[in-house]
Parts: structure tokens; sequence; C-alpha cells
């Protein structure tokens, strides 16, 4: 990928790990669920907070591929709320111009529900207002697995392996890195979330719980972000140089 985007005071792909909203439940003495529900009604707010911000790619971590194992109850619980929000907001999205994809495993995911995903995907897959990635039954490990898999089923030659080509086999293939990404509710980790993209991304941890995490917070992220000195592996003298050649 070229550096043009990255070195942008904003990111051009924001990556977000929506993680907190059992606590934020549990807080209130309500069930998990509710703070499913009210998590998503957040993601409404911060996607047109990222439109005005010109963020042209946001990617959410919706479900991973370790989520699965969760109680039967919240599993079923979270894939109905999939579904219902992409039958309620699909219009207003579209209208809105933005795009959206899928990022993760399709083998899983239950027909009906698959069958909505993609209905979404091909209706939106001309707009270009903001790509919206949604990270659904996604990991950071068999996404790297499922590319290899299909490396080898296409007997690429071992010398034409690099980055760009492993790139070219991952789910985000054709899209920049994350610039940033973005966690909620305080943990210090990254849980299997982009793990080859995110190589060289911006990390900020917010202690707030996802559902809080409201315009202002994301303020705050990207005003952190602006201040980040990128480098890469290179020094600062040679980042000022590559900006200036940028402009
Ligand atoms: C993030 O919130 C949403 C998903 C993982 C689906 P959590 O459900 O992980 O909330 P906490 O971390 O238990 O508070
Ligand atoms: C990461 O959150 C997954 C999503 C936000 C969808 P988790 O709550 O599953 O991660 P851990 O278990 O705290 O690492
Ligand atoms: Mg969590």
């Amino acid at each position: 990928m070229s550096l043009a985007p990255t070195l942008t005071r904003i990111p051009y792909h924001l990556a977000i790990i929506m993680d907190g909203n059992g606590r934020w439940a549990k807080a209130r003495g309500l069930p998990r669920l509710a703070g499913h529900r009210a998590g998503t009604e957040n993601l409404r707010r911060t996607l047109k907070a990222c439109v005005r911000h010109g963020i042209k790619i946001l990617t959410i971590y919706a479900f991973s591929t370790e989520n699965w194992g969760r109680p039967a109850e919240e599993v079923r619980g979270l894939m109905s709320i999939l579904e219902q929000v992409i039958e309620r907001e699909l219009k207003e999205l579209h209208e809105q111009g933005v795009r959206i994809r899928h990022v993760g495993r399709v083998e899983g995911i239950s027909p009906r529900l698959l069958k909505k995903i993609e209905k979404a995907v091909e209706l939106t897959k001309h707009n270009d207002t903001i790509i919206l990635n949604v990270a659904f039954n996604y990991g950071g490990r068999q996404e790297i697995i499922d590319a290899v898999k299909r490396i080898l089923q296409e007997a690429v030659p071992p010398d034409q392996v690099d980055d760009a080509l492993l790139g070219q086999y991952l789910y985000t293939a054709g899209q920049p890195d994350p610039d940033l990404i973005v966690r909620t509710s305080g943990e210090m980790r990254v849980s299997n979330f982009l793990i080859w993209q995110g190589a060289y991304a911006e990390l900020y941890v917010t202690p707030t719980y996802w559902p809080d995490f409201d315009e202002s917070e994301l303020q705050k992220a990207l005003d952190h972000y602006a201040a980040r000195e990128r480098r890469f592996g290179l020094t600062a003298e040679q980042m000022k140089r590559l900006a200036g050649q940028g402009k």
C-alpha cells in the first residue's frame, strides 16, 4: 500500500474493537443483550461522525470466531440483532452512500443471515462515501489460514509470496491497512483482530464502554492519533522527508 493516506492527520482507515457491551449492561442491572442493542445504536452515531470527519473506511469488530463459545442464548441474540440491524438500517445506510462489506468467514453463518449480509453488500457495492467493513465471524488467525489455503490451492510459486500478495488473499483485499485501532472498555489486547493488517496501526484504548463511546470520545481518539508520530520502522527525519514528497 502507499504511505500517502497514512500520513494524513485524520485516519483514512479507522478500526474499532467495540468492547464492553456486557459490562455496560451489568452496571445498569440489565441483561447482556440490552448492552449489545445499545451498542448497535451507538454504531449508527459513530458511523455518521466518521463520515463528517472524512474517514473513508470504518472497520468494526462485531463478532469474533471465538465469540461462538459464549452462552447459546447470547450467541442467538447477537445473530438476531445483526439481522434486525440490516433490516432496519440498510435503506438509510444506502442513502448515506455507505458501502457495506463483510470481513470474516462465511462458513458458520446461518443461510438466512448470510443472505441478508450478501444483499446488503450487493445493494451498496457502488457507494463511495465510506466503506463499512463488518468484521463478523472474524478471526485474524483464521483469515491468514484461509489466505494460505487459497494460495496453496492456486499453486502460487513460493517466490511470488510477499506481503502484498498475501494481502490480496485477505478478507480486506484491495483496502489500505487500518491507521488507527480503537478499543473501548479498557482491555489492552487485540483479541485476534486485524493481526496482519494492524502491524503498524496506532492503538488507542479508552476505559469507556462501547455504548458510551460518543462523539466527544471519538474526537479524543482522533486527537491522540493526530499527535502521534508514525515511523514505520524509519527515522523521524526520513518520515519528514517522505511527508514533504507527498505534498
Ligand atoms: C463486545 O462487548 C461485543 C461482542 C463481543 C459481541 P462484550 O459482550 O464483549 O462486553 P464485555 O466485554 O463482556 O463487557
Ligand atoms: C473482541 O471482544 C470481539 C469483539 C468486540 C467482537 P471480546 O470481548 O470477545 O474479547 P476478549 O474476550 O475480551 O479478549
Ligand atoms: Mg468483551
